[in-house]
């Protein structure tokens, strides 16, 4: 049976998408069967997996949500199910801020993305929900349906910031919603080697939650090969195979697999 993680942080640009998408082929890399999820209308996570037209996608997560919410029949696993290099993922597109609007409309709608993704635990090893920056509606969804939860920090955007906030909803979320939610653990993104703040931050956070959460040994430095894979599509193990930010996220996959048992 496979573990659904959500990649959060309530910043923007904290490198949850490219946390999903790096993860994702360094688990796959490690043999393992995985499944990413876009679940934010900028579609981010679809273009680093080739998607050059995400309105044009026939049925995206989007779709999905919106059949869930009417009780409509879904589609077969085919027609929303992309691969690529052996990692497969569910596209999204703008339709899903449209979704957003539809949920607050609606009463116990938390478990919509939950029931579209459980049919399809057994099918994957990992699934990995990519979220935007916001706590709406769709994010309560993604929490609804999440087993583990990592949370990136970028420590160049004073990310500790609303992190106690966030943990709270996560514990109200447990309680009220889903009671196998925990978080995984705490990823330090986007650190600068070069300056002191990544020290320093790491230390705040440890201090912060130390006994209460765990802090990835793992940590990714700052590098522009970042962005040029995004920018070619293509995941740094394909990218650039010997970059540190590669090594990185491999190591995150051998933490998380680890953790398991
Ligand atoms: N380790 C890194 N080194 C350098 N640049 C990075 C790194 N990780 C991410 N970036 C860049 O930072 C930007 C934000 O990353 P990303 O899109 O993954 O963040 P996000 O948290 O998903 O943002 P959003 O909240 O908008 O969804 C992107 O331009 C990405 O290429
Ligand atoms: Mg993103």
């Amino acid at each position: 049976m496979g573990k659904i993680y959500m990649t959060a942080c309530m910043k923007g640009g904290c490198a949850k998408t490219v946390t999903t998408y790096n993860l994702a082929y360094s688990l796959k890399e490690l043999g393992k069967k995985v499944l990413c999820v876009d679940f934010d209308s900028q579609a981010n996570l679809s273009t680093c997996f080739g998607v050059e037209n995400p309105a044009a996608v026939p049925v995206t997560i989007g779709h999905l949500m919106m059949a869930q919410i009417d009780d409509d029949e879904l589609p077969g696993f085919k027609e929303y199910i992309r691969s690529r290099n052996g990692v497969d993922f569910i596209s999204s597109s703008m339709m899903l801020s449209a979704v957003d609007a539809k949920l607050r409309l609606e009463m116990g709608a938390e478990k919509m993305l939950s029931e579209i993704l459980e049919p399809l635990r057994d099918r994957y090893d990992a699934i990995i929900i990519d979220t935007a920056p916001t706590l709406g509606a769709l994010n309560i969804n993604a929490l609804a349906a999440a087993d583990e939860v990592i949370i990136t920090v970028n420590p160049q955007l004073l990310a500790m910031m609303g992190l106690q906030d966030f943990i709270k909803t996560v514990k109200k979320i447990r309680t009220r919603v889903n009671d196998r939610l925990s978080v995984a653990g705490i990823l330090l993104t986007m650190c600068d080697a070069r300056t002191n703040l990544c020290k320093v931050i790491t230390e705040q956070v440890r201090d912060t939650f130390e006994g209460q959460i765990r802090i990835f040994e793992s940590w990714i430095p700052n590098t522009v090969k970042v962005g040029e894979s995004v920018y070619y599509s293509e995941p740094l193990i394909e990218y650039a195979p010997e970059s540190n930010a590669t090594k990185a996220y491999k190591n995150l996959a051998k933490e998380l697999i680890n953790y398991e048992g």
